[in-house]
């Protein structure tokens, strides 16, 4: 097939959970981050992306149609310049992009778009039918995972299903993704709990910066190499409680670095505090047993096992009626196995 061809091709990629957080950077330009981090990849949260070659202009980037603008336009635009440079392909693309879930608040939106583009656009310069054709053509999963990261840290991990380390390395080119557990034999319930979907204030890009101006920051990157140790052996020996422990106390941590950092970034709504508050009161009650943890948004992932997800998510529901009488959305997501392209099922994203 010829490299001109202007076949649209089409990735979904799945957003993913950290249960270990990526949170400030020792490089911001070649993205080397400050910790070793650790995420659960997710199904139903997920971007599908087209990329088509176009015949001139600059790219057209459209979201479900209407065409993209402000900082997603930016970020989008800036990822497909650095992915023509690096790999040497010039031609201008047709880009249309979705999110099966609301952006920008908490449900690491730039992980899977970033992501999607990355898979989508070099599927387009290389016309590559599938993932084995873009291995073939030199692109497996490790270097999209580090040509995904260069337009979002969290995007690396998108690249690969199950429980996925991204490790720092001593340098940035060390860096590293590799696959801990895979989704099919440790299955869980992300249970995400929509609080807003208000777009955050402080854009996660900006506030990374931030953290080395925390007091807090220094213990916590000293006390994350045993963290992560502790969360890999629970997953690896699938020990959820011992797991979720770990979860709930790393995602306060790293809200509490954001909070006392300079600016300050406070993402909880009220709301937010209330469910965990709530959540560990009922959990000690013996009610049932699940787990919090809070991206850089208000909105809470609830992760328990599969077996009790029906239960907790009517719990949550029942407990925290909207003032409208509609139930709290609570959307429920799953242990993924990671990315797709140009798959038969996958329309293109209008
Ligand atoms: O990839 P970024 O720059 O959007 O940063 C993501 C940071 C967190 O979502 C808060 C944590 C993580 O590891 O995903």
């Amino acid at each position: 097939m010829s490299k001109t061809d202007k076949r649209l091709h089409v990735a979904r990629v799945p957003s993913n959970i950290a249960f270990v957080k990526y949170w400030g950077k020792r490089d911001t330009t070649l993205q080397w981050p400050a910790n070793d981090s650790l995420s659960m990849t997710l199904s139903a949260a997920h971007t599908i992306t087209s990329a088509q070659i176009a015949t001139g202009g600059p790219d057209r980037i459209e979201a479900g149609g209407t065409l993209l603008s402000g900082k997603r336009l930016d970020k989008a635009r800036k990822h497909l310049d650095f992915l023509r440079a690096e790999l040497g392909f010039a031609a201008p693309l047709l880009i249309n992009t979705k999110n099966s879930f609301p952006s920008d608040c908490g449900i690491a939106s730039s992980a899977s778009g970033l992501a999607a583009l990355t898979v989508a656009a070099i599927a387009a310069w290389t016309d590559a039918g599938t993932l084995a054709d873009l291995d073939a053509e030199g692109f497996d999963r490790r270097r999209l995972a580090a040509l995904a990261r260069r337009g979002s840290g969290s995007a690396c991990r998108s690249l690969f299903g199950g429980y996925v380390a991204w490790q720092a390395g001593g340098s940035p080119a060390e860096q590293s993704v590799r696959v801990v557990r895979d989704a099919e034999s440790m299955p869980l319930v992300d249970l995400i709990v929509i609080v807003s979907t208000a777009a955050k204030t402080h854009g996660s890009t900006e506030a990374h910066q931030t953290a080395w101006s925390s007091p807090l920051f220094a213990p916590r990157l000293a006390g994350l190499p045993e963290r992560f140790a502790r969360v890999e052996s629970a997953i690896k020996r699938g020990d959820f409680s011992a797991l979720g422990h770990e979860i709930e106390t790393e995602a306060l941590e790293m809200h509490a670095v954001m909070m006392s950092s300079t600016p300050s970034a406070n993402y909880f709504a009220p709301q937010t505090s209330e469910i965990t508050a709530w959540l560990r009161r009922e959990r000690l009650r013996g009610e049932f047993e699940a787990y919090f943890t809070i991206d850089a948004g208000p909105n809470l992932h609830v992760i328990c096992e599969p077996k009790a997800a029906d239960y907790v998510a009517s719990r949550i529901q029942a407990a925290f009626p909207t003032q409208s009488g509609a139930p709290l959305e609570v959307l429920r997501d799953h242990t993924g196995s990671g990315p797709v392209l140009n798959a038969l099922n996958l329309d293109e994203p209008r």
